[in-house]
Order: structure tokens, then C-alpha cells, then sequence
């Protein structure tokens, strides 16, 4: 059979999952040598990246994109998550990386100048810049309750933040308290449905995490190398578990089409109102007859009613509001 992997680099692996699964990670700076690196960068980080995708398509498919320009990756390790939101937004014009390892740092700088020529590749700054989305990646587990403290600084300073973890109960339950933490300041964009506190802090849900399964790319399956990974290092490749959290500061709630506002005050004359409306298609002078609406011309004339309007039309004269 042949192996893909020296002897040296499933050691290195083995000792790179070992520390992540027991959560010792966070103890010290543990990219010594160049090579670990790179050996992450095409193993354990590829697999987070498909994890990336995952979100990357959930956004997509809720129509939602960052409105900021900057990238910041913070705990950059290997720079997949930084590289992936570049690769789906080609709007985002630099990036800067951060982690505490110089040799992270460099890994990361050197793959995404490569990768992203044309992406300005700047320092962190701080305050940040105000339109800055953070990314975040399989970070939590290695930061003590301080350090994490010092991060949520940081991600306060955001605009937009992506963040995605091992789908682990624990990993989880942390996230869940950073949405806690930063309600007030973001809106929830995903997973969540609503801006609530979350529903799994409910007692009875206890036992429950925020968790999705990431599909891995088929081929890999055909993959002699993947396949020797997996079997060198006892992990089942099809199982891509993931938690994650998208906020963004509040944006000004999109008006639902087919609402309309009054400017000014309606104008009264001989048994109609005219009705100064702005809508989506505009601006227009409506009129209300008495006997098409008259509770709706009542309530108009006294200047009471909802701020907005859904007027129904017929031949262009308001002969009702659905509010
Ligand atoms: C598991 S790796 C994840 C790397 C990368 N974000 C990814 O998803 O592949 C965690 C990274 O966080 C970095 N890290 C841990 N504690 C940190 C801290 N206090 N400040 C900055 N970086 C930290 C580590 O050096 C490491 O590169």
C-alpha cells in the first residue's frame, strides 16, 4: 500500500489532533516548524475550509454579503478562512492576519499573496478600520476566558463577523454566549431566525448544541491520499461537523415593497384627499375620494393611521390600505 505521508509528518498529524481534541492547543504557541504548517494547510485546515464552504453557501443562499471591504483573520493559523472569503467576494480589497505565531503569520501572508495578488495585504490595525469584517476560525477552544474577553473587544469594533467552529457541544455552547454577548451591538444573520436570545439556553435544551454537517468534496473518496489520511489518523472523512454565527452591525430594516409613506400631511378639498405618496416606484399625488374609503379618509384627515401604507389602487385613486 502506499503511504502518502512519512512517518514524521503522521506524528506531527497525530500530535496536532491529539492537542486540539483534549483543548490543550491554547497552552502555548505550537507551530514550531515550518513543515507542520504546510502539513496543516493541506489536511486539517482543507477540511475546515469545506466547513467555510458550507457557511460561504448558506450566506449565498440567504442573499446576505459582507458590506465591508476589509478582511481581518484573526487566529489566521494557515489562512483558510481569510483565503475563502476572498475567493467569494471579490469586492473585499485587503486583508490582514493575525495570530500569535510569526510562523502562522508568515504561512498565511506568503499562501494569500499567491493566491490573491491583487489583495492588498495589510497590517492589524487598531481601532480596526469601522468597515471590517472579522473571520474567525477554530479558535475558541485555545483561548482562556481573559483572552477571549480581549477578542470580543476586537470583534466589537467590527462591522460584519463570520465565525465557525468544531461542531463540539462545548464549541458551541461558547458561541451561543459570544451571540449573548454581542447581541446588543450585532444583528443575528445565521444561523439564527431571529434576534432572540437563543432558543438553547432554554434548561430543557440543555443537552442540545448548535451544530450542521458540511459536505466533503466526493472525490475525495477517490482520493489515495485522503483515504491514507484518513486511515492514519482514525477520522471519518464524511463527518464535517460545524458550528457557526454571522453577525453584522444592525442595517436599517429593508422596507417590504408595496409600502408607502405620506409626506407631509394630506390636503383636503371638496369631499377627497390628496395624498403626497412616496413608494418604491416614487413619488405621486394620490387621491382618496370620501365615498371610495371613508373610515380610511377619516382616519387621514385627523392625520392618525400607521406611519406606512399598502394603498390599494383602482384606476389611480386609493380606495383602501392594508397596513
Ligand atoms: C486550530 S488553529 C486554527 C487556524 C485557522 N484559523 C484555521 O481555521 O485553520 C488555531 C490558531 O489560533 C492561534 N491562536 C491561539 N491562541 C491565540 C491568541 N491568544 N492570539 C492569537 N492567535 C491565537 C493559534 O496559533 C492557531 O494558529
Amino acid at each position: 500500500m502506499i503511504k502518502y505521508f512519512t512517518h514524521q509528518e503522521v506524528l506531527a498529524l497525530r500530535r496536532m489532533r491529539e492537542r486540539f481534541l483534549a483543548g490543550t492547543a491554547g497552552a502555548q504557541d505550537y507551530w514550531q516548524r515550518p513543515d507542520d504548517i504546510a502539513l496543516y494547510d493541506t489536511t486539517f485546515a482543507e477540511r475546515i475550509g469545506w466547513k467555510w464552504d458550507g457557511v460561504l453557501a448558506e450566506l449565498h443562499v440567504r442573499a446576505w454579503q459582507p458590506q465591508s471591504r476589509h478582511v481581518l483573520d484573526w487566529g489566521c493559523g494557515s489562512g483558510v478562512a481569510g483565503r475563502r472569503v476572498l475567493a467569494q467576494w471579490p469586492h473585499l480589497e485587503s486583508l490582514a492576519l493575525h495570530d500569535r505565531s510569526p510562523l502562522a503569520m508568515r504561512f498565511a501572508t506568503e499562501k494569500a499573496r499567491a493566491d490573491f495578488p491583487g489583495i492588498h495585504l495589510a497590517a492589524l490595525e487598531s481601532p480596526l478600520p469601522p468597515d471590517t469584517l472579522l473571520v474567525l476560525s477554530h479558535v475558541i477552544s485555545e483561548l482562556s476566558a481573559p483572552a477571549l474577553d480581549q477578542l470580543l473587544s476586537v470583534a466589537r469594533e467590527a462591522r460584519e463577523i463570520i465565525w465557525v467552529e468544531a461542531g463540539t457541544h462545548v464549541d458551541s455552547r461558547r458561541l451561543i454566549s459570544v451571540r449573548e454577548t454581542l447581541r446588543g451591538r450585532f444583528s443575528a444573520v445565521a444561523p439564527c431566525t431571529h434576534q432572540h436570545a437563543c432558543g438553547l439556553l432554554a434548561g430543557k435544551n440543555a443537552q442540545h448544541w448548535c451544530h450542521h454537517f458540511a459536505r466533503s468534496p466526493s472525490e475525495i473518496f477517490q482520493n489515495a491520499r485522503w483515504m491514507d489520511f484518513g486511515r492514519e489518523l482514525g477520522i471519518d472523512l464524511r463527518s464535517l461537523p460545524y458550528s457557526f454565527l454571522v453577525l453584522e452591525r444592525p442595517r436599517p430594516i429593508p422596507m417590504r415593497d408595496g409600502f408607502s409613506h405620506i409626506i407631509g400631511e394630506p390636503r383636503e378639498g371638496n369631499g377627497h384627499l390628496k395624498v403626497l405618496s412616496c413608494h418604491s416606484d416614487g413619488v405621486a399625488e394620490l387621491m382618496l375620494q370620501k365615498r371610495d374609503a371613508a373610515a380610511l379618509y377619516r382616519v387621514l384627515r385627523k392625520g392618525d393611521g400607521p406611519p406606512v401604507h399598502r394603498w390599494e389602487l383602482t384606476n389611480g385613486k386609493i380606495t383602501g390600505s392594508a397596513e
